[in-house]
């Protein structure tokens, strides 16, 4: 065995799975921009404090954070999201409203390493900062839910719960407190353990021995205010326009502490239950405050690239793009004919493979069929004495001789 091997929690990712992490990139930003975002790049890692305001009870805060001390002595974090990093750049920036950007990259979480679960794990996701139109939530889920179609998924669940605004939240955390205490004999350790730090969480608990409580729970809608319910009545009428079929689903609560009315997720179906989320959002509307901020409201999502690609794999769509070589050039003089046909053609925009290492004819046309090219060139001494070159179709087998100064002329043919 190599002495090292990657860490836990993370892949190397190889030809052709890099061909197709490139195309889902490639897709989601022609997505985005369609929508009027666009790319936001920012660093991978921040000043602690920046991921401390997702929550003091949030496990991503408390548990899983890549934090260090760097040489300087400034207490760092690898970003274990996008969403804060967006609002601590909106706040530093103060671009205009409403601002509307897209990303797509690596997180960092310390979780334990599954099937589905990573410790670096490829996020592409969108926010937008400045609205509170309802109408702006329901296109902004629309934006995934069309993304993850125009993949070919089928098997994908939105569900959709709204938090309420601030004060809603901390009214439903303390009756939500009380049921569960009230009911603390029947709950899972865990549950119990979680019901100190964090009582909404409970609700995420997929134990058995939790589930009737969970199921019995008071719903958050009861604790709603008017304008929160109203809100999430024009985002759930958004949806119907816009023809996305949803689920309400009131004990979805969501990992991060930062949501506030609208929340979602997008549940693969064709996946195991453990790791069935694809996506997630909603709206954070107290996060740009907390960074510093005005009082900015935003709402976006992050879909998650390696769960998504599980689950195309499970539906058996969106394919890794087949190899696109234009032309393998075989060379049995020695290679230095294969080196400059091979530059004079990239050069003009074709995808050239060769052989290397003065092969025999037999293995480099081996190489060649292999490529999936769909010309192989071939010079052998007679051709390299005649300044000519064979041009040979991968397709039908046929082939002819040409003159070198006229191959780029004649490729024009086979390639239009
Ligand atoms: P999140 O639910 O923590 O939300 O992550 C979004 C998606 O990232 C998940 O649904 C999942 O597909 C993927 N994901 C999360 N953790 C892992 C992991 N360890 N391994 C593989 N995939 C993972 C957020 O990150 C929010 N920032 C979303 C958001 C944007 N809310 C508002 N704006």
């Amino acid at each position: 065995m190599a002495e090292f091997q990657t860490s836990p929690g993370t892949r190397d990712i190889l030809h052709p799975d890099s061909a197709r992490w490139r195309a889902f990139t490639a897709r989601f930003s022609d997505a985005a921009e369609a929508a009027g975002f666009h790319q936001i790049i920012p660093p991978m890692f921040e000043d602690l404090g920046v991921f401390q305001r997702l929550g003091e009870v949030t496990d991503v805060v408390t548990k899983e954070m890549y934090d260090f001390m760097d040489k300087g002595g400034r207490h760092v974090a690898l970003r274990p999201e996008h969403t804060a990093s967006v609002c601590r750049a909106f706040v530093q920036h103060r671009p205009t409203l409403p601002w509307l950007v897209w990303y797509a990259g690596p997180n960092f979480r310390y979780e334990k390493a599954q099937h589905g679960r990573y410790r670096q794990f490829d996020q592409v996701g969108v926010e937008a900062l400045g609205s509170n139109d309802p109408w702006l939530d329901a296109e902004v889920i629309a934006l995934g839910w069309n993304f993850f179609a125009g993949l070919g998924l089928r098997d994908v669940k939105l569900v959709i719960n709204s938090l309420g605004d601030d004060g809603d939240r901390e009214r439903y955390v303390e009756i939500l407190r009380s049921y569960l205490s009230a009911n603390s004999g029947d709950l899972s350790k865990e549950s119990l353990e979680t019901l100190a730090r964090n009582p909404l969480r409970v609700l995420d608990s997929k134990r058995d021995q939790d589930a009737a409580i969970v199921a019995g729970a008071p719903s958050i809608r009861e604790s709603l205010s008017d304008a929160a319910k109203e809100h999430f009545a024009t985002v759930l009428e958004g949806l119907d326009t816009l023809g996305v079929p949803f689920t309400v689903n009131d004990r979805l609560v969501r990992g991060l502490d930062y949501y506030r009315r609208t929340t979602f997720e997008y549940v693969s179906t064709a996946l195991d239950s453990a790791q069935n989320a694809i996506g997630g959002g909603g709206r954070y509307d107290g996060l740009v405050e907390d960074l510093g901020g005005p009082a900015t409201p935003g709402i976006g999502f992050a879909l998650g690239l390696d769960r998504t690609l599980l689950a195309c794999d499970a539906e058996g769509v969106f394919a890794a793009p087949t190899d696109s070589t234009d032309l393998f050039v075989v060379d049995t003089t020695g290679g230095a004919n294969a080196t400059a046909i091979a530059a004079a053609l990239r050069n003009v925009g074709h995808s050239v493979a060769r052989a290397y290492d003065s092969r025999s004819m037999k293995s480099q046309m081996k190489q060649a069929d292999k490529s999936g090219a769909k010309v192989t060139l071939i010079v052998g001494e007679s051709e390299a004495e005649t300044n000519t070159v064979i041009v040979r179709s991968m397709v039908d087998g046929t082939q002819r001789t040409i003159a070198r100064d006229s191959l780029i002329e004649e490729l024009k043919k086979e390639f239009k």
